[in-house]
């Protein structure tokens, strides 16, 4: 794909092929591995506001990162314009210069809340929020989709109004709420919003390869794209969008197992990486019989030893 690097407030982001925010994947392991791969800019998981403010939440593990890392934005979400802002401020998010502001979350518990994709049918409430939240100094991005359902689309509003509220940079995720992660993406919707602001836009939704990614750039004239789903599959999506060299499944799964390990206890990354592992070898052969001995294993070592049998290099 076209890569460009995108200019933030004064931070100069590598280039414009970004890592999604993935609620349960992209934790610190996750995201070195897929920056290490190419990408300019990854998002934790999305960390709720009000839990940041009643410390309610496992955040210590949502929000670790350090120097080796690098530059990381932060995904917050809420809908208390002053809670948003105390979770801009608050000390576990000091590390991170760039907070995204999730507005797309279809989830109902979320929905429900008055969070995530609700705040498309408040946009005076979504403005307030931006605007509480660029008071507390940090680089403001928001995230969002292109409405609630087909009969309303919204993306050119939308983002003016987070462009005049002072968000920095805009996501657009290019499907419906009631769509959640199926169906076509719509460019046009992407289009017409980035011809409308003058903040860079990226465009998400439906990149699995290099020729999704240039499509998506050609057919918005976004700035940048954002993948998800693909990533899980396959960090190394990130070698082929930016053309940096790639790597064994082995060695790959390595640095990974090893990074998690260092932030979480075994009992977590054993969960966790059996589900890494059982992703990253789909459509191998044996892939079944692998995918039932991965899930026996009851430590990070057993699953170790039955990698390097599934990936000898
Ligand atoms: C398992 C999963 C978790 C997600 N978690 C988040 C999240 O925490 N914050 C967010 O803004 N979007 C989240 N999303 C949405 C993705 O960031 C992205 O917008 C969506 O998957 C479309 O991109 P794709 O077609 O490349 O997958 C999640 C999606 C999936 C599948």
């Amino acid at each position: 794909m076209r890569l460009t690097p995108i200019t933030l407030g004064g931070l100069t982001i590598d280039n414009n092929a970004f890592l999604a925010p993935l609620a349960g994947y992209t934790n610190y392991a996750f995201r070195r591995l897929c920056k290490g791969y190419g990408a300019g800019l990854c998002y934790t998981e999305m960390v709720s506001a009000k839990g940041l403010k009643y410390g309610s939440e496992n955040t210590e593990e949502l929000l670790y990162t350090n120097a080796e890392e690098g530059l990381c934005a932060a995904q917050i979400f809420g809908s208390d314009p002053d809670i948003m802002r105390a979770a801009c401020e608050h000390d576990k998010l000091a590390p991170f210069p760039i907070v995204d502001i999730n507005m797309g979350c279809p989830v109902p518990k979320i929905y429900k809340n008055g969070e995530g994709s609700a705040l498309l049918e408040n946009p005076a409430l979504a403005e307030k929020i931006v605007k509480e939240c660029v008071k507390s100094g940090k680089i403001i991005t928001v995230k969002f989709r292109i409405g609630i359902n087909g009969n309303h689309l919204i993306a050119k509003e939308f983002a003016k109004r987070m462009e005049g509220a002072g968000a920095n940079l805009i996501t657009i995720h290019g499907r419906t709420k009631d769509k959640i992660y199926a169906g076509e993406v719509n460019f046009e919707q992407i289009a017409e919003a980035k011809n409308a602001v003058n903040i860079p836009v990226i465009a998400n939704g439906g990149v699995f390869s290099n020729e999704d990614a240039e499509t998506l750039l050609t057919q918005t004239g976004a700035d940048g794209v954002m993948v998800a789903r693909a990533s899980l599959f396959n960090p190394q999506i990130f070698c082929e969008l930016t053309g940096k060299e790639g790597e064994g499944k082995r060695a790959m799964f390595e640095k990974q197992l090893k990074w998690t390990r260092q932030v979480c206890d075994e009992r977590f990354t054993t969960v966790f990486m059996r589900k890494m592992a059982a992703f990253y070898v789909k459509g191998e052969r044996g892939a079944a019989g692998f995918k039932e001995r991965l899930f026996k294993a009851q430590t990070p070592d057993e699953i170790w030893e039955i990698v390097q049998e599934i990936w000898q290099e």
